[in-house]
């Protein structure tokens, strides 16, 4: 057994950093892009912390050269980035719009031309607007727009760009969109979150097929789950094991039961059968949903942590997103969450990398064989220059050193991990939480919106171009 901490990653191993479009672009306005559902929610009076919104953001739009410079500077081997809806395809409908193409073709010819290799995540949330005033994601007809959005992006850039992934979180666009209402576009209704998490598996499954009838067979086609790491407060009470259940279907088998399975799982049905009947899942869906799969990519923050409701909740609940009104968890009122213990970031996410490794090893076995990517992982932190003026951040290295452990020790356990994408490369607009929540390994002055690599970036940098964890 190699000694893990000095032990090399695979040589093909891809180091990367992730970002999304809305967080990051700007230029809200420019050549042609109309609203999504992100600019429609931030600008809505009480959506997000002070009333931040993504019409800035980081200006990568127009500093995207520079940013590309950085990463190659810092030595690393991979990018995702997320396509804006709303700029190559306005409205969500009809032809593409050239100068939307043509900015991610300049900015994928730039990572290629330093030898970055590109990852297109095609939905990170930004559903343009017409398609919301349309039904939104509870409406089948958005999986076709999807598919539809999926088959212009695949055929322009298809040619350049290897990986590619669908959807990024549906959880998220479902249950935080549709059910608890703290994203956009903010409706709380759990009956329609359902729905909407079927037409975002079924966008998957007909975005893949469009994907692939427009592309070079050597692309590979995937997406990103948050899919989380359920644990019972109490692990020798059939209560509490009922409630990882449910959260578990929740979280988890909704997405990746009909996309690797064919199949949504019956206690899932069972636990939301007072909400709906799932009549709109339509006969030849569940096929369409469960295409073959090239890689999965996982995002992974934090565990969960949950029991019967009837446990006195301890600390805040820890489903990662704080207390609400009404919650992202649909037909799950009796099942009570609870802070994890341990240290914690700036978003209140328990640290716990031994989460990572049990999620990488949990896919091992449930798919055998299917090659994966940690597409996200990272943390918040209240970073500020020193006095020096650099950035230092040796909580973050800490966080990046115990998952990337984490990550090589599912290697060594057999566990076919291709590549990790810290999340983010940049300081950028963090949702609801706007921009007082710092994920990058880059500080963004956003007054003066320049650039400062944090110690972070420097330590990741050397662990990228030696393939091993600097100390
Ligand atoms: C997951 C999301 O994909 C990303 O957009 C977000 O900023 C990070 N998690 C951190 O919350």
């Amino acid at each position: 057994m190699p000694d893990l901490m000095t032990a090399a990653f695979p040589s093909s191993f891809l180091w990367g950093a992730a970002t999304s479009a809305y967080q990051i672009e700007g230029a809200v306005r420019e050549d042609g892009r109309t609203p999504s559902i992100w600019d429609t929610f931030s600008h809505t009076p009480g959506k997000t912390a002070g009333g931040d919104s993504g019409d800035i953001a980081v200006d990568h739009y127009h500093r995207y050269r520079d940013d590309v410079a950085l990463m190659a500077d810092l030595g690393l081997s991979a990018y995702r980035f997320s396509v804006s809806w709303s700029r190559v395809q306005p409205t969500g409908r009809g032809p593409a719009v050239q100068a939307g193409l043509d900015f991610y073709r300049r900015l994928v010819d730039e990572l290629l031309s330093k030898g970055i290799k590109p990852a297109i995540t095609l939905y990170h949330w930004d559903l343009p607007q017409e398609l919301e005033d349309a039904g939104g994601w509870p409406e089948r007809d958005t999986a076709h727009r999807f598919a539809e959005y999926a088959q212009i992006v695949g055929g322009a850039l298809g040619d350049r760009v290897e990986n590619w992934i669908t959807v990024n979180e549906p959880w998220c666009s479902a249950f935080l969109g549709y059910a608890a209402g703290v994203h956009a576009p903010g409706r709380t209704d759990p009956a329609a979150s359902l729905q909407a998490a079927h037409h975002l598996n079924l966008a998957h499954g007909l975005g893949a097929s469009a994907l692939r009838s427009v592309m070079p067979a050597r692309n590979t086609v995937a997406l990103s789950l948050n899919s989380s790491v359920v644990r019972p407060l109490s692990p020798g009470n059939a209560e509490d094991l009922a409630a990882v259940q449910k959260i578990d279907d929740l979280a988890n088998g909704v997405f990746h039961g009909p996309i690797l399975k064919g199949a949504y799982p019956e206690t899932l049905l069972a636990a939301t059968s007072s909400l709906t009947d799932w009549s709109f899942v339509l006969d030849g869906d569940l096929r369409a949903v469960n295409q073959p799969l090239d890689a999965l990519g996982l995002n992974y923050y934090t565990p969960t942590l949950v029991s019967a409701a009837d446990a006195e909740p301890r600390g805040p609940r820890s489903d990662g997103h704080g207390t609400r009104d009404h919650s992202p968890w649909p037909g799950a009122d009796d099942v009570a969450f609870h802070q994890t213990p341990g240290e914690r970031t700036e978003m209140g996410w328990t640290i716990d990398p031994t989460g990572l490794h049990e999620l990488i090893m949990r896919y091992t076995e449930e798919a055998p064989g299917l090659p994966l990517y940690v597409t996200e992982n990272g943390a918040a932190y209240d970073d500020k220059p020193g006095p020096d003026g650099r950035v230092h951040d040796p909580e973050r290295i800490a966080y990046l050193h115990g998952h990337l452990s984490a990550v090589r020790r599912a290697i060594a356990d057999g566990a076919d991990v291709r590549g990790y994408y810290l999340w983010s490369l940049l300081d950028n607009f963090e949702w609801a939480y706007g921009y007082g929540k710092r994920f990058g390994a880059v500080y963004v002055d956003y007054a003066t919106l320049d650039r400062t690599p944090k110690s972070s970036a420097y330590w990741y940098g050397r662990a990228a171009r030696t393939g091993t964890l600097p100390e």
